[in-house]
């Protein structure tokens, strides 16, 4: 039956074909966009990858000639392409990109690219229009009310409109409503693309194919088989680059946990969705959202949530100041740098199983990984054999980058005559199975959102669940009289104590990386 139905063949091959557009990149002399946007851009054209006759118009405050523009995305993308850069191709490549000045706030400067935009097309271009949102989180609001009224989001006949909204995507349940509110006013939720660019990654996206196209982990994925689940989010990082000033306003659970740890939990824990379409695989997320188990009262934070700065110290050789004394940064700050929490779902898969998140700034090393720790086996035949207790069990541990691979760990017997166990590992790495490098995340997302694909893209109620479990927290930390403690860990350490104690309460240890 199947293979008889020509339209979900036809649906899917549409669905996956980026079209070309014209993208408008508001907040275009920002970092992002030289880091990251024009670069995947760069490398997608690079593959062949990117639809002939895409245009990018930055749009942004500053006065620029298109020269000058193009000038310093080619410096930045010298730096941060990931692949080399060639001259020929980014002569060709840059001739597309121009440069709008105007005020996210002035009527007139959204007059006059509409201008553009019909003198662009008139010409023959394309007539689809992606807005692209990298401003300031503050004129967000501002630029799609502009968007609005100058009636940009209504695409021409046949033509579509689409906008990507970068993070933060609001800084609590309230102003995300708000801002999904006038989003929501101005664009269609299935043109509507909410950037997590953790989902962009292609460890991130494998997660779903190891578990739903290998029976054998989908069998044991289960409280009756796993002891628990640890998701780390190191960085040695701190507030380089005037970062200080976002950072001290947000901290380490808006600005990394409620999006990319919680995305990567539910991609851990979700059921398998019905089909492969955004919200096939979204209405799962979201069930997910929807059974973590409230950390509400000061009690349930203090016992569940360990907050932390890093104090001076030395990170790889080098000095470094406290978060306290760095640029920008409130001298009696009380943003924490660091999150460690015990969180619990409660469904019927996963009663009774934690799944421990860190994520730090100023850690020994920049790693991601999540760890699946398997049950012991019955330890009747050989936990009487020398150093066998201290002989790690089954971890399954996904390593998303870097060194992107999967390995899983598991009990042998030491060669010779001794009856020894010895742990050893079986070990898949993408850089010797595929021998190239992976695409990076926006280079995906990118071409997603060209293609009309949102299913790596945070739909509207994934936000506000995933806001509503962090804001519970928050209030504890910063609306209560008597709050939970701020723990301090030297910088280039593994973060603070209280985080070792959070999981050896529970008899257990974060993972060494
Ligand atoms: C961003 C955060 O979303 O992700 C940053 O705002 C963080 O604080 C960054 O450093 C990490 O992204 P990646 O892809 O380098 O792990």
């Amino acid at each position: 039956m199947e293979d008889e139905n020509p339209f979900r063949e036809e649906d899917l091959a549409i669905r996956n074909r980026p079209e070309a557009c014209t993208l408008v990149i508001f907040g275009a002399t920002g970092d992002l966009t030289h880091r990251k946007l024009i670069p995947a851009l760069y490398n997608l054209a690079a593959d062949g990858d990117l639809p002939a006759g895409m245009r990018v118009i930055g749009f942004a405050r500053r006065e620029k000639s298109d020269e000058e523009f193009r000038e310093g995305l080619e410096k930045q993308n010298r730096e941060n392409s990931r692949q080399d850069h060639d001259d020929a191709l980014w002569e060709t490549f840059s001739q597309s990109i121009s440069y709008h000045q105007a005020n996210f706030t002035d009527a007139e400067g959204y007059e006059s690219l509409n201008e553009k935009l019909l003198e662009l097309e008139k010409a023959g271009g394309t007539k689809n229009r992606m807005f692209y949102i990298a401003s300031a989180p503050e004129y967000f609001d501002d630029i799609l009310l502009q968007l609005g009224s100058a009636k940009l989001n209504k695409p021409a006949e046949g033509a579509w409109a689409r906008v990507v909204v970068e993070k933060p995507f609001g800084k609590n349940l309230k102003t995300a409503q708000h801002l999904n509110k006038i989003v929501s006013e101005t664009f269609p939720e299935a043109d509507t693309y909410r950037i997590d660019h953790y989902l962009g990654k292609e460890t991130a996206q494998n997660i779903m194919v190891l578990r739903f196209a290998n029976a054998l982990f989908e069998l044991l994925w289960n409280n009756r088989c796993i002891d628990h689940v640890q998701l780390t989010c190191a960085e040695h990082l701190g507030m380089e680059g005037g970062r200080g000033g976002y950072y001290d306003k947000s901290g380490a659970m808006r600005d990394m946990v409620q999006n990319h740890l919680l995305q990567l939990l539910s991609l851990i824990a979700m059921e398998p969705p019905i089909d492969l379409s955004a919200d096939g695989v979204r209405d799962e997320k979201v069930k997910i959202f929807k059974s973590l188990r409230p950390i509400r009262t000061i009690e349930d934070v203090s016992k569940n949530v360990i907050r932390a700065q890093y104090t001076a110290d030395t990170v790889n050789g080098e000095d470094v100041v406290g978060y306290r004394r760095e640029d920008r940064v409130n001298p009696g700050s009380m943003t924490e740098t660091y999150v460690g929490l015990r969180i619990m779902i409660d469904n019927w898969r996963w009663e009774g199983v934690p799944f421990y998140v860190r994520m730090g700034k100023r850690l020994p090393k920049k790693t991601t990984e999540i760890s699946i720790h398997f049950k012991d086996a019955p330890g009747v035949l050989f936990n009487s054999l020398p150093g066998a207790e201290i002989v790690p069990g089954n971890v399954l541990v996904i390593r998303i980058q870097p060194d992107e691979g999967i390995s899983l760990g598991i009990r042998s017997k030491l060669p010779g005559p001794s009856a020894r166990l010895q742990p050893v590992k079986m070990d898949f790495r993408y850089q010797t199975a595929f021998r190239k490098s992976s695409p990076e995340a926006y280079e995906r997302l990118l071409l997603d959102a060209m293609a009309g694909d949102a299913t790596l893209f945070a739909r509207k109620d994934e936000v506000e669940t995933a806001w509503q479990f962090v804001d519970a927290i928050e209030d504890a930390w910063h609306k209560s009289d008597d709050p939970p403690v701020m723990a301090e860990y030297p910088a280039g350490s593994w973060g603070p104590k209280e985080a070792d104690d959070l999981l050896e309460r529970d008899g257990r240890k974060w993972r060494r990386l």
